[in-house]
């Protein structure tokens, strides 16, 4: 298991469906396997574009929890909570906003863009242009090394990178930080003092990123140090100041390559969706009359899978011997559309059955998802108030 803590969050947008599994959640749930990873409901983030209405967000956020757990989320591995409940991230978001120049807000991509695309909203408020700052705050206080996102959020982790240098430059001023540090070095032993020295000098005066991989990797096995020298070293590698925030890294997701029903992007608010937990028949319904290549007007008429929608669920979902038969027979008019599809709805349910049964337990009782998330909150804050303590006493704002 690797020591980065990864740490990824999503809107409360009500029932996930199969476009969320093929991209987001199937990464997570093998993430879980390999790393110690906290996920959570963002429901302030719901609220930077929903202030209007924000009467779905509670049951979707119930709904959204229910759907990680059928995807195999596993909470005896993965830490789930509410955003919400760890009120610590607005503190952060708060503290950190107090530094951070404006130009880096409205330069984000997702500002703009998303102003234009939900045109109906009025999205020229305060929280909407803090809103990758929220971000920020999220993974900034668990000390997260890994973030998994898509494309589109890149440039929010860029921005969460450049903050952490920021405060750390800011405010880890701590005296007689040099001294600590350079005690720490030699701790390293002979060989390896000379080397992490090296490999500072490289990374500071020359930017090689590689030396900063190496030197981190160095302090991480280097065993028989205080975890207090090894931020020390880590601070000290990267500046000359105390690590106080640490910078993630993107883990950037594949996008889904499963598309809706009519070949667009997969959308519930494009109405060609397949929910997670749809019912077995409305799927079936969905599949058998979704649109097919338009040139086979006639059971007769051939075909070209390239232009099927039908044929893409193929490559997610059929073997090779049966996309060959798809192939085939769709080209000589051998097969007709209603036999094609149904591999592909055999394949959807197979892969829904473990899912529903998972699910199954949690709508029974659904005292067992308030528990899971319970717990979770209880550790995530744990873990966020440790960070908090450092920051405040970073910024002078612990009163003791
Ligand atoms: N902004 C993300 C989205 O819209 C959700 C999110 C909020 C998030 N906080 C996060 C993702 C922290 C990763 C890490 O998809
Ligand atoms: Fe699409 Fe299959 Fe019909 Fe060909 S046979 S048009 S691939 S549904």
């Amino acid at each position: 298991m690797s020591s980065e803590r990864v740490v990824s969050g999503m809107r409360p947008t009500g029932a996930m469906h199969l476009g969320h599994y093929h991209g987001a959640l199937k990464n997570w749930v093998k993430m879980q396997a390999e790393q110690e990873c906290l996920f959570f409901v963002a429901d302030w983030h719901a609220l930077t574009t929903h202030y209007d209405d924000p009467s779905i967000i509670e049951t979707s956020t119930w709904d959204m929890l229910i759907d990680w757990l059928a995807a195999g989320i596993d909470p005896s591995k993965a830490t789930l909570f509410i955003q919400s409940q760890v009120p610590e991230h607005a503190e952060l978001h708060l503290l950190l906003s107090m530094a951070t120049p404006l130009g880096w807000l409205e330069r984000v991509p997702t500002y703009k863009d998303q102003q234009e695309k939900l045109a109906d909203r009025d999205l020229a408020t305060y929280g909407f242009l803090g809103y990758p700052l929220l971000q920020a705050a999220d993974v900034l206080i668990y000390r997260a090394g890994h973030v998994p996102v898509g494309e589109d959020q890149v440039p929010h982790i860029e921005m969460m990178r450049e903050l952490a240098r920021r405060f750390n430059h800011l405010y880890g001023k701590e005296k007689g930080f040099e001294e600590k540090a350079l005690e720490a070095v030699k701790k390293l032993g002979g060989k390896q003092s000379k080397l992490y020295g090296e490999l500072r000098i490289a990374y500071q005066e020359q930017g090689k990123q590689e030396a900063l991989e190496q030197g981190k990797a160095m302090i991480e096995s280097a065993q028989s140090l205080s975890s207090v020298d090894r931020e020390r070293l880590s601070g000290y590698l990267e500046g000359s100041r105390k690590r106080i925030l640490v910078e993630p890294q993107a883990r950037l997701t594949e996008a889904s390559k499963l598309p809706g029903l009519d070949g667009q992007k997969m959308s519930k608010s494009y109405g060609n969706a397949i929910a997670l937990r749809e019912d077995k028949d409305s799927i079936i319904k969905k599949v058998r009359t979704m649109p097919t290549d338009p040139a086979r007007v006639r059971r007769t008429d051939p075909g070209e899978p390239e232009k099927c929608p039908v044929w893409q669920l193929h490559k997610v979902y059929s073997d090779s011997d049966t996309k060959e038969w798809v192939q085939k027979g769709c080209r000589s008019a051998g097969i007709g559309c209603l036999e094609c599809k149904q591999p592909v709805i055999d394949g959807i349910l197979k892969e829904q059955e473990p899912m529903r049964e998972r699910a199954q337990k949690y709508v029974d009782d659904p005292s067992l998802v308030r528990a899971i998330v319970a717990d979770g909150c209880a550790k995530a804050r744990a873990l966020a108030q440790e960070t908090m303590r450092e920051v405040r006493d970073a910024m002078g704002l612990n009163y003791r």
